[in-house]
């Protein structure tokens, strides 16, 4: 018997586990939610004003919970608080492996099996155990083995509770969720789980299934939207050559009520912590499960992305030629309104540029650049900007590889980029009429309407 949870424990205290956990405090006041991460200045800085997490509206929610039943805290005072737990989620990153048994594609679960020993070691009662992390499929049987050792007789149940938050509209997101997915083996912990979303999440919203198909729903749903990304990318290039506009051609084809609009924007290619390394994770157990033609499918969705990248990159360092001009990158983050660039255009696209011997110029307002520049490995011939005015001061290219709102309207006039200067729209954001009156000359995504 599973009644409905009063104490929570999350582990992974990072994009997902914070917000997370913060609005299931926030909704489910009844509720003590405690986050632990092994990262104590991620902890110091979600116990302060400035939180590791740039996520529009997370500032109220945390201030709200935080305090009252949200707590944040590390391991050795979390080892406590598993004690008493109901319910925990596993919450930690999932890379993909760079070494041993498929490395490059496979997920590493090193993080969830030390966690999972964590919770072995301290769980007591009856405890159960909840996979927010994205998971490859058969990874609870993974963790189930770790759990039977556990140290004072307990007893587990584990759950797939996949999250489909995006960043940016993450608070968004889990406040009103277009569905909750809860995987599991017995009805009772689910329903226990399922009350807990039940506080502020319509019923009929609240998907239920068998542990193995939770966890591959997930990696499916950001395969499909990691593929119509890519479809999109691929037409781009055939319109930039037979004058066809991508924008159009999207319209049209997500107008179709079977297709729908959404991530049917052309774009510089997409990034994030999370599309490459889950199609990746599902390539792998294609091929280990003996399906290489499903493997070789879903590889070619990355592979289109990663030609996406360098294609813009090489038209920039071909126009400049042998100028050496300076590019002035605007957007660091691999979408607006989040600090995260993990895999993000920037990331590839600057190392291309400096490798070609172009001088970079970035600014984006929420990514701290030395962190960006340690994470890429470069340090020369790159440098910050604290502003758009700055950035395009001398730049012979700039290149919009973010979508944030201020590049939508910049007015190039006030400008002091060189009088040849060309303008690469990797977002397809710049009204195309005032680049060129403005006197420069547009490369967008796909070809544009005055292109
Ligand atoms: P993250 O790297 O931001 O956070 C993971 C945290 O776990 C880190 O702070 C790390 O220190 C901590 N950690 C690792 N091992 C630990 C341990 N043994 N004990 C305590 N703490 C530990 O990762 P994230 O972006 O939050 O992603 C977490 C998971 O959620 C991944 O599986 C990811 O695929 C999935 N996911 C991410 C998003 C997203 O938008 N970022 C959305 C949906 C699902
Ligand atoms: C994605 C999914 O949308 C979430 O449902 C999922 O939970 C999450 O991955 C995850 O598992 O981590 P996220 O990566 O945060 O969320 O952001 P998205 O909005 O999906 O954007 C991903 C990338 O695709 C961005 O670089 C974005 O700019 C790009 N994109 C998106 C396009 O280029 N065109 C589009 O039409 C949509």
């Amino acid at each position: 018997m599973n009644p409905t949870p009063k104490k929570i424990v999350c582990i992974g205290a990072g994009y997902v586990g914070g917000p997370t956990m913060a609005v299931i405090a926030d909704r489910c006041p009844g509720i003590e939610v405690t986050v632990v991460d092994l990262n104590a200045a991620r902890i110091a800085a979600w116990n302060s004003d400035q939180l590791p997490v740039y996520e529009p509206g997370l500032d109220a929610v945390v201030r709200r919970a935080r305090g009252r039943n949200l707590f944040f805290m590390g391991q050795a005072e979390g080892a406590q608080k598993l004690a008493e737990a109901d319910l925990v989620f596993i919450s930690v990153n999932t890379p993909t492996k760079t070494e041993g048994e498929g490395a490059g594609k496979a997920s590493d679960l090193r993080y969830v099996e030390s966690c999972s020993q964590f919770i072995a070691d301290h769980a007591r009662g009856h405890t159960i155990v909840v996979e927010k992390s994205t998971m490859p499929v058969r990874a609870a049987d993974t963790i189930k083995r770790i759990l039977a050792k556990n140290l004072h007789g307990g007893t587990f149940e584990v759950l797939s509770n996949p999250e489909f938050l995006a960043e940016g509209t993450a608070i968004r997101d889990l406040e009103s969720p277009d569905r909750v997915l809860i995987g599991g083996e017995r009805p009772e912990p689910i329903e226990a789980l399922a009350a807990v979303y039940r506080q502020w999440v319509p019923a009929e919203r609240i998907i239920t299934t068998g542990l193995w198909s939770a966890e591959l729903a997930k990696l499916a749903a950001n395969a499909f939207l990691a593929q119509r990304v890519s479809s999109i990318n691929a037409l781009s290039a055939l319109c930039e050559v037979t004058g066809a506009q991508v924008d159009e051609v999207a319209r049209v084809v997500g107008s179709d009520s079977r297709i729908g609009p959404k991530f049917l924007k052309a774009s510089v290619g997409f990034g994030g912590s999370c599309f490459k390394k889950d199609i990746l994770s599902l390539v792998y157990l294609c091929e280990f499960h003996g399906v290489p033609e499903a493997a070789a499918y879903w590889q070619q969705v990355i592979e289109l992305n990663e030609w996406q990248k360098r294609r813009f990159a090489d038209q920039i360092i071909r126009q400049l030629g042998a100028s050496k001009g300076k590019v002035a990158v605007l957007g660091l983050a691999f979408k607006k309104d989040t600090n995260d660039f993990r895999e993000s255009a920037a990331l590839h696209i600057c190392g291309q540029l400096l490798a070609a011997g172009l001088e970079v110029t970035t600014y984006d307002p929420q990514v701290d650049f030395t962190t960006f520049c340690q994470a890429a490995g470069i340090s020369q011939g790159i440098q910050p900007a604290q502003t758009i005015q700055e950035a395009l001061a001398g730049a012979s290219a700039v290149a919009v590889l973010t979508e944030w709102e201020e590049f939508r309207c910049i007015d190039l006039t006030k400008m002091s980029l060189v009088a040849s200067a060309c303008i690469y729209d990797g977002r397809n954001i710049l009204d195309p009429g005032a680049v060129r009156s403005a006197g420069f000359q547009l490369h967008s995504i796909g070809g544009r309407a005055a292109d």
